[in-house]
């Protein structure tokens, strides 16, 4: 996630932009810039840092210019830095670009820019859109973005402002970030979201896949490059915003947190591409973990590690990579490995998991690891955080900023990120066929999960119902069995951190050797029951819960029939059918939506629970 915005007009461009950039803050803050044009001229600042540390540095008085673009950057491709940041531009100086997204090919199209004499300054995807258009620039900016956006793969939403046509900008939109125009009186906008615009005005049309505006102060016209010679003009499609600043922030959103969670579909597309191949079996790409096929084939044992959340990942971890790679597994909590004085042979591997990179448990976990002679690897979602610099080879989930304390989207990237480590693993281990099969089978299941998750938060109403009766109650019990054990405790994680209700998360099968005793009429036991292996035995553990009188909630694949009958319809909760190892991912949204509807009713503050910090650098 990046923010970018654009403006044209008749006023001067630079405070517009400045604006509007800290309106979008939300969607990264590593780092920041602008570019102002004017009589043939460019003003290009950037920073890394904050919009408010650009502000800082930029000279209104040098920038009076009337047209420009701005970012605001949540880092992909290469750290945070100032030369990392946009606007880019071409060799020429010419053209200025701004970009959020990804550029799938984005290698390629550098190999053969660099031997058609383009020189680079930059490690971003984003700098190689710049000598693209700048190679096909005949005169004509909007031709050219054109023919660039066809030679493109991948997802991303961009704009471009040539010195040489200074009276337009260029704003292109390939698959899902956003990108929307603001029409004003005199003068046109852009932002890649609706809060940036609303100081300026209400009347909006968010571009659509393959299309490209060309936007001038008193004109905007849109083409789609999937479709040549069909240009149309905006005003068919304008739509009237109703929205204050403050809800459009969030999106219409009451708070971060249900905003995050309503993101998890855009989450898994991103983590996923560019490295996991859509269809068959070719093979995974992950340059950046930095794992040669050589150390893949000594690895002896894994290690995982984290805290919070993101040790929930690594426990699913554990059950997918003993059950799909044979490959022994150990799990720890960070606050405990660096204590333990663990034992790490040299053909061994830390895996670091971390939504911030800055989790000091976490960090001094790695430290310990790499003096025993481990490879250390991360997944990680903060480009540059402390995690990813240190570790030797890092796998960034792209969930864009986390806003809330309670981890939702970042989580299901750990989980997708664990998958497609497990994917890249598996391309260099010898392995039996049929598990290879297997493993190969995963990836439609992982490709179908946006649509699965956007299945499940289309009808809320039933988790709705469920998590009101639970905030009624005291206490609140998560059972499961394989890779639902670790969800259960997750579930009962996001409970107990937003709604403050006492609840645990067991392994089903643990119940009667001690927790059988705190069950009592009605109180609310959650049963994950959807791992095939197990269901027999989840079923059973339910029996033993209803016995006591309690309350049991179960949450099963579609399609299920005996715990559904055994709770009573009214009593279930159902995620889509998918792969047993794939279902932890869409389990983990009905999670996240009890906890939510739980503490909502209860009118707790739910994007910052009493206590607690979104990132934990103390010890
Ligand atoms: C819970 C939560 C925390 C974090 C934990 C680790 O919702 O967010 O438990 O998962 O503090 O943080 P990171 O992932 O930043 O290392």
């Amino acid at each position: 996630m990046c923010g970018i915005v654009g403006y044209v007009g008749d006023k001067p461009a630079l405070p517009i932009l400045m604006d509007k950039l800290q309106m979008l803050t939300y969607r990264g803050y590593d780092s920041a810039g602008v570019a102002v044009s004017e009589n043939g001229h460019f003003y290009v600042e950037k920073t890394k840092g904050r919009v408010s540390d650009l502000a800082a540095v930029i000279e209104p008085d040098r920038a009076t210019g009337s047209i420009g673009l701005g970012h605001t950057r949540w880092a992909t491709h290469g750290e945070p830095s100032t030369a990392n940041a946009h606007p880019h531009l071409d060799c020429t100086g010419r053209l200025a670009v701004v970009q959020n997204g990804i550029v799938e090919n984005f290698w390629e199209l550098k190999q053969e820019l660099i031997e058609k004499g383009h020189h680079f300054k930059s490690e971003t995807d984003t700098e190689v859109i710049a000598h693209l258009i700048e190679e096909y620039y005949d005169g004509n900016i909007t031709t050219a973005v054109n023919l660039a956006m066809q030679r493109m793969v991948g997802s991303m939403a961009l704009l471009v402002v040539h010195k040489d046509e200074e009276d337009r900008l260029i704003a292109a939109k390939m698959d899902s970030p956003p990108l929307i125009i603001g029409f004003g009186r005199g003068e046109n906008h852009v932002a890649s979201d609706i809060p940036a615009l609303l100081r300026y005005t209400n009347r909006i049309y968010p571009l659509e896949d393959g299309e490209i505006a060309t936007i001038k102060r008193d004109d905007v016209i849109i083409t789609n490059f999937k479709e040549p010679n069909t240009p149309r003009l905006y005003d068919r499609k304008v739509m009237v915003v109703t929205w204050s600043t403050e809800v459009a922030q969030k999106e219409g959103y009451e708070n971060f947190m249900l905003k995050e969670i309503h993101e998890q579909p855009e989450t898994v597309d991103a983590t996923l591409r560019g490295r996991l191949p859509e269809h068959g079996d070719g093979p995974v790409r992950i340059p950046e973990l930095n794992l040669t096929p050589e150390e893949v084939q000594r690895l002896e044992r894994l290690t995982f590690v984290a805290c919070g959340t993101a040790y929930h990942a690594c426990l699913v971890a554990k059950y997918l990579f003993e059950q799909a790679l044979r490959i022994p597994v150990t799990v720890d909590v960070g606050s405990e490995y660096r204590y333990r004085k663990p034992m790490l042979g040299k053909n061994e591997m830390l895996v670091a998991i971390s939504q911030s990179g800055e989790t000091a448990d976490t960090i001094a976990s790695m430290r310990e690891g790499m003096e025993q002679g481990a490879k250390v690897l991360a997944i990680t979602n903060v480009l540059g955080s402390s995690i990813a610099r240190l570790a030797d080879g890092v796998l960034y989930t792209r969930a864009g900023p986390e806003m809330a304390v309670a981890s939702t989207k970042a989580f299901v990237g750990q989980l997708i990120g664990v998958h497609l480590l497990l994917q890249y693993i598996a391309q260099y281990r010898p392995i039996a066929p049929e598990m290879r099969d297997q493993i190969i089978a995963l990836r439609p299941h992982l490709w179908r999960l946006p649509a699965q998750i956007r299945h499940i938060l289309a009808d809320t109403t039933q988790i709705q119902t469920i998590a009101q009766k639970i905030s009624t109650k005291d206490a609140c019990f998560f059972i499961g069995r394989n890779m639902d054990e670790p969800l259960a405790r997750e579930g009962a994680l996001k409970l107990k951190e937003i709604s403050y209700i006492h609840s645990q998360g067991y392994a089903a099968g643990e119940l009667k050797h001690g927790t059988l005793a705190l069950l009592d009429e009605g109180v609310p036991v959650i049963a994950l029951a959807t791992q095939g292996s197990v269901y027999d035995k989840m079923v059973s553990n339910v029996q033993e819960v209803l016995a006591r009188h309690a309350w049991a909630v179960g949450v099963v694949q579609e399609g299920d029939q005996r715990l559904s009958s055994l709770v009573g319809r009214e009593n279930i909760i159902e995620i889509p059918k998918t792969h047993d190892w794939v279902a932890p991912i869409l389990t983990s949204v009905p999670m996240q939506l009890l906890s939510y509807y739980g503490a909502y009713a209860l009118g707790r503050d739910i994007d910052q629970p009493r206590n607690l910090a979104k990132s934990v650098t103390v010890e």
